[in-house]
């Protein structure tokens, strides 16, 4: 290849950039500024470029994806941590596996799944109500594993669901640390938890296969592609375990950016709150009342805008190629940006405005540009629980619009952090209480 590597620092020795990386929100757009849309660093080991934009999102989550290895992205400590799942595979492998794990996380599966989030939901606004004041960020992830583990790890809320979710932290705490295997190392702890975690799966699963059962792990049990593919047991563990991985840091940092951005955007929270008071019927919510708040998923669409969960993707290169007029060789990594492309003025007008109705059929900016909204990824790969996540985040929300309200306390840090996913650092302190009947519209 003729052409130049792209402009950019690689950074202090060894460590390279990746302490900025992973401390500032803004680590990207100032590199963008700087540089534009291309640029070269150093992260977690490995030279990398950083690709801007909605053309750069296409080229690497679409149209050029087979120059990219998403297993060689990952640092060991994740791959040993969470086996061989969808997140580390490529090509027929995780084509195959994809197919056989859809059926549990799309159209009908998600109906059966109402009930069990609707019921967690009502059992945390009550427990909400009673404490008064707390800190949000906590009780989202607590709200958010109860569900993944009634679903995926067949478990009720309890003293066993509580046990599940200390091995689950376990696992969480090692996956960034060094790998030492001394049981009290954090990595060494991580997996050993990791392996209480799999077995508990596979007894669930054991059950499954003797009584069937219509939860995540019941379907994934169940199902077949359209050759008649299954997953094996060791696949079904590690695929539930990834599921649970997946889901569990994202959904409960956008709804805490949710409820933080109600809070902040008070004309935004009336009309939300009026979709509900129009909608609200006594009774539990249905798929079809779900899919009828236009106003509500404009707003779940500017929270991924302007507070995607992730920063973006890494993928190793295994070809080389030339983008923008500049050259990246095989062996280095790419790491394509979700919250910088989601602030780029060609796709979005008055970027820094939380404004739901930019989403609105009439303005819909996020048309303009493919790939210009990929708080979910995007392409053949994107994100395989973006169904349940909005479903699970849509009923949460739609109860608190109905039934509750919020003030944020004084004095707390609502500036934002980006690991392990996007959240305001003192974790969003509230006091909580019911709506009055009078707060209601047409009452
Ligand atoms: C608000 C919640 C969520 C957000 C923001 C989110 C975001 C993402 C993103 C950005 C990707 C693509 C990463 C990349 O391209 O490198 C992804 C992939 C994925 N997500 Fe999610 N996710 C969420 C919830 C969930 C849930 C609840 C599940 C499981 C039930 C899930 C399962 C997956 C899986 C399996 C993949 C990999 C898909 C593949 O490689 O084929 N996610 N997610």
């Amino acid at each position: 290849m003729s052409k130049q590597l792209p402009p950019g620092s690689f950074g202090l020795p060894i460590v390279g950039e990746t302490l900025s990386f992973l401390n500032d929100p803004a680590f990207a757009d100032k590199r963008q500024e700087k540089y534009g849309p291309i640029f070269k660093t150093h992260l977690l080991g490995h030279p990398t470029v950083v690709m801007v934009g909605p053309e750069a999102n296409r080229f690497i989550l679409s149209s050029h994806m087979h120059h990219f290895s998403w297993e060689d992205s990952m640092p060991d400590t994740i791959k040993e941590l969470f086996g061989r799942s969808l997140l580390f595979q490529d090509g027929e492998e995780h084509q195959r596996n994809r197919r056989v794990l859809k059926p549990a996380f799309h159209g009908k599966a998600l109906e059966g799944y109402l009930e069990t989030m609707e019921r967690i939901t009502q059992s945390y606004l009550t427990k909400w109500e009673a404490m008064g004041t707390f800190t949000w960020l906590g009780e989202m992830k607590q709200l958010t594993f109860e569900i993944a583990s009634l679903l995926l790890l067949g478990s009720e809320p309890g003293a066993k669901t509580v046990r599940l979710c200390q091995w689950f932290s376990e696992i969480l705490a090692g996956r960034f640390t060094i790998p030492l295997r001394f049981r009290w190392a954090p990595y060494g702890r991580a997996l050993q938890a990791r392996d209480r975690l799999l077995a508990h799966i596979e007894g669930v699963v054991r059950d499954r296969q003797q009584h069937p059962n219509q939860d995540a792990l019941g379907l994934l049990v169940q199902s077949r592609d359209e050759e008649g593919n299954s997953l094996s047991m060791e696949e079904i563990k590690v695929q539930a375990l990834l599921m649970l991985f997946a889901g569990y840091e994202t959904t409960s940092s956008m709804l805490t950016s949710l409820v933080m951005s109600l809070a902040q955007n008070p004309t935004v929270w009336k009309q939300a709150q009026n979709e509900q008071d129009v909608l609200a019927v006594e009774g539990p919510l249905n798929l079809e009342q779900l899919r009828g708040m236009p106003y509500l998923e404009q707003v779940l669409k500017e929270v991924e805008r302007l507070y995607p969960p992730v920063a973006g993707g890494f993928r190793g290169v295994i070809e080389s190629f030339e983008f923008n007029g500049y050259q990246v060789p095989k062996g280095w990594r790419v790491f394509y940006t979700i919250g910088t492309t989601h602030k780029d003025p060609r796709c979005y007008s008055d970027i820094k405005q939380f404004d739901p109705d930019r989403f609105s059929p009439e303005r819909a900016e996020h048309k303009k540009y493919d790939f210009s909204l990929v708080g979910f990824g995007g392409g053949p790969r994107t994100c395989l629980g973006q169904a349940f996540a909005k479903m699970e985040m849509k009923i949460v929300v739609a109860h608190l619009l109905r039934n509750y309200t919020w003030e944020l306390l004084p004095d707390q840090d609502l500036t934002m952090k980006l690991m392990p996913t996007l959240h305001p650092r003192s974790g969003l302190k509230v006091q909580f209480r019911k709506r009055s009947g009078g707060d209601k519209q047409g009452s």
